[in-house]
């Protein structure tokens, strides 16, 4: 049985699926995606993520073609058809297709792409033996702050870490960590502080990197909001990324070198618990 996709309005067989070669989407990378995780067969985090769609397409003056319950309909309606137990929901909003000119279009309705894929995340084998991080330039533009489909910085980022058998980027700009190449990053000092830079227009503001720090906080886990530097994080305590599609992922290795005992630190795991209990807590 195949994948069932969504695309302005008609679902079917992913193979199917079909958007004109004149899509914006296509052509200048004009629109927004949003990544939410299932569990269970339910939505994860899923009103934080409609909410930064919500968002994004906003500063980019994109109006969505349905209302936010009504997307929220239809990513349930492909977890139901594609019997979707854990996995992801793929969103992904276009200014539609028009005839090739850098200006909006007039009277042309936005298209909207939506999908699932099947993945494991809490059983991810990764989350039990860490991850190896290399570090790479980051080259991106100056709103990452909106959640684009402009991506090249960051394909052209996992490749060269997936080339050196690491499995996520990070990105450095002026000698500080922004982010991954899909994640939120994050240290423990040696002083059992948790560093992960501040919102701005410099990084995405990770909806998991929300909750995982309202969850250490709660905890009592002091944090500070700020850039941290590669030899920071070579001499932190653990590391770690955030994201959708990983949940808590500690990090073990950075440009080879191992971290602490290069092995999954304490907090990093139980950061990872404590989000999968309020994953599934407030699964909708
Ligand atoms: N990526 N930073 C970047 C650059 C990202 O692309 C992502 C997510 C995150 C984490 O955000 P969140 O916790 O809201 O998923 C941070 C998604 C998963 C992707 O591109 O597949």
């Amino acid at each position: 049985m195949s994948r069932i996709a969504y695309v302005n309005g008609w679902f079917g067989p992913l193979e199917e699926a079909r958007v004109s070669v004149l899509d914006r989407g296509f052509l200048f990378a004009d629109g927004i995606y949003e990544v939410s995780a299932v569990l269970d067969g339910r939505l994860i985090d899923n009103d934080a993520h409609l909410a930064r769609l919500q968002r994004s397409v906003g500063e980019i003056d994109l109006p969505l073609p349905e209302t936010l319950p009504r997307i929220k309909e239809i990513q349930k309606q492909l977890i139901a058809q594609n019997d979707l137990v854990d996995g992801l929901v793929y969103i992904q909003v276009t200014r539609g297709a028009a005839e090739r000119d850098f200006v909006f279009p007039k009277g042309v309705k936005p298209t909207l792409v939506m999908f699932t894929m099947v993945k494991d995340i809490v059983n991810a084998a990764a989350a039990k033996t860490g991850i190896a991080v290399k570090t790479v330039p980051d080259i991106r533009w100056a709103r990452r702050d909106i959640k684009s489909v402009a991506l090249l910085a960051q394909v052209l980022a996992k490749q060269a870490a997936a080339e050196a058998g690491c499995q996520e980027a990070w990105m450095i700009e002026d000698g500080a960590v922004t982010e991954g190449g899909s994640s939120s990053a994050f240290i423990l000092t040696q002083d059992d502080v948790l560093v992960t830079r501040q919102n701005s227009n410099s990084i995405l503001p990770g909806c998991t990197r929300k909750a995982v720090m309202a969850l250490a906080e709660e905890r009592q886990i002091r944090i500070e909001e700020r850039p941290f530097t590669v030899a920071e994080a070579l001499a932190a305590k653990e590391a770690f990324i955030t994201s959708a599609s990983s949940f808590v992922q500690p990090v073990v290795k950075l440009d080879g070198q191992t971290i602490a005992s290069g092995t999954p630190g304490p907090i990093a795991r139980r950061l990872r618990e404590i989000y999968v209990e309020f994953a599934r807590a407030t699964a909708d």
